[in-house]
């Protein structure tokens, strides 16, 4: 008998739940072909003028790329996708999961149902009750979110949400900053998404004066970002070139870092806590300091089913290591929350960090430093780069 085609299986659940309105994403993972620094294809349903459309995010190290298809062109990319690129597959519907693994020639599929999931909405071209509505800025399109015509750019409208998701998580903690005219620095600024969001919505709309920089040590994006602040008028906008370590932060009344890489997002905490300043709030990263010492270390055996699969490593070190930044931050006068700041099916890196500093440093500061010992013991951790920073 002929065994089942695993992959139409999939195909054939993707393209009722795409008609049904039903899909959330398709994941495409474990890509061992030429494109250099791909990482993952990420396909969600998404409405154009054009009609309905299979929207691809292609993940590289450092950047996005997002393609449309049409039904018939994305399913003959998935399928070739499947057979000859992509180990794995993930399929998230709004009734269940369906997970697709190949090994060498062998394909497995699982599916799980799920309740109470909602598919996102496909607009592609609602406005909603955005902070930033004016796309017609110089800002944006230099940037490369809006085209010629000021509109946001297909491809970039998924970026345009994240960014006015952001202006509305920290308009209102900066607006809670004591300080008259804020001092914002931003570690690892990259091209200053957030800032010029942030500042463009502080400035013309909250009408809240504040000085933004950016710090990054690319000299190029520097000098655009520069030249893009001045052209926007935008004069407490700034960006210096440079390292985190190197910045001298003092005055800072907030620091933020939007995945900055690894250790860069310890190198930004540190800084925030040495200024004093009342808001320190961090996306993580990545998480490759605590993943190489829960590796070489001696995690505590009763984790082993914990950390027997990559993956979970993954998250564990994820987690650990985040866990261990907001103790440290606790330790230090901060009281920390931590909560998803976008949803997971724009970045899989959606973790934010808030620490608003509230004075109280003594407190429980035994009982904390007890919890990250024990922490650290228990998955065979020596010590945690921000730690080492802190001198702790
Ligand atoms: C993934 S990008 C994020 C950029 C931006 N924060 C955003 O969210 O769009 C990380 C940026 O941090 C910069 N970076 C990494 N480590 C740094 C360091 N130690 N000092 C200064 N910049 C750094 C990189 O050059 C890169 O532009």
């Amino acid at each position: 008998m002929k065994p089942p085609d695993r992959i139409e299986e999939l195909l054939t659940a993707v393209s009722a739940a795409f008609a049904d309105g039903a899909l959330v994403q398709l994941k495409l993972g474990g890509y061992h072909g030429d494109e250099p620094d791909l990482k993952a294809v990420l396909v969600k349903k998404i409405s154009t003028k054009a009609g309905e459309k299979y929207s691809f995010t292609y993940r590289y190290k450092t950047r996005d790329t997002i393609k449309n298809f049409a039904e018939h062109e994305a399913l003959v990319l998935l399928r070739e996708g499947l057979a000859n690129e992509f180990r794995s597959a993930q399929l998230a519907t709004t009734g269940f999961d369906m997970v697709v693994e190949r090994n060498g020639a062998k394909m497995r599929l699982k599916r799980t149902e799920v309740k109470g999931r909602e598919a996102p909405s496909t607009d592609h071209n609602r406005a909603k009750n955005r902070p930033l509505t004016e796309t017609g800025k110089p800002w944006l399109k230099a940037l490369g979110l809006a085209g010629k015509n000021g509109a946001i750019r297909n491809d970039a409208q998924d970026k345009f949400r994240q960014i006015n998701k952001m202006v509305e998580i920290f308009a209102p903690l900066v607006a809670a900053l004591k300080a008259e005219k804020p001092l914002i620095i931003d570690m690892g600024a990259g091209k200053g998404y957030l800032d010029f969001a942030l500042y463009d919505y502080l400035a013309t709309v909250a009408k809240q004066p504040v000085c933004i920089i950016g710090v990054e040590m690319r000299e190029q994006l520097v000098t655009d970002g520069n030249a893009t602040a001045k052209a926007s008028g935008f004069e407490g906008l700034s960006f210096e070139a440079g390292t985190i370590m190197e910045h001298d932060a003092s005055g800072a009344d907030a620091v933020i870092a939007l995945h900055a890489c690894d250790t860069a997002t310890d190198d930004a905490i540190f800084k925030g806590i040495a200024a004093g300043a009342a808001l320190i709030a961090v996306a993580p990263c990545c998480h490759k300091q605590i993943r190489r010492q829960m590796a070489s270390g001696k995690p505590d055996a009763t984790l082993e089913p914990l950390l027997r699969h990559g993956i979970f490593v993954e998250r564990q070190a994820e987690m650990v290591t985040d866990t261990l930044r907001a103790l440290l931050l606790e330790l230090n006068g901060y009281r920390t929350k931590v909560f998803e700041f976008v949803s997971d099916a724009h970045t899989p890196k959606n973790n934010l960090i808030v620490a608003e500093k509230d004075g109280r440093t003594g407190r429980d500061r035994d009982a904390v430093l007890k919890q990250i010992v024990e922490i650290k013991a228990m998955f065979g951790i020596g010590e945690h780069y921000l730690e080492g920073l802190l001198g702790e």
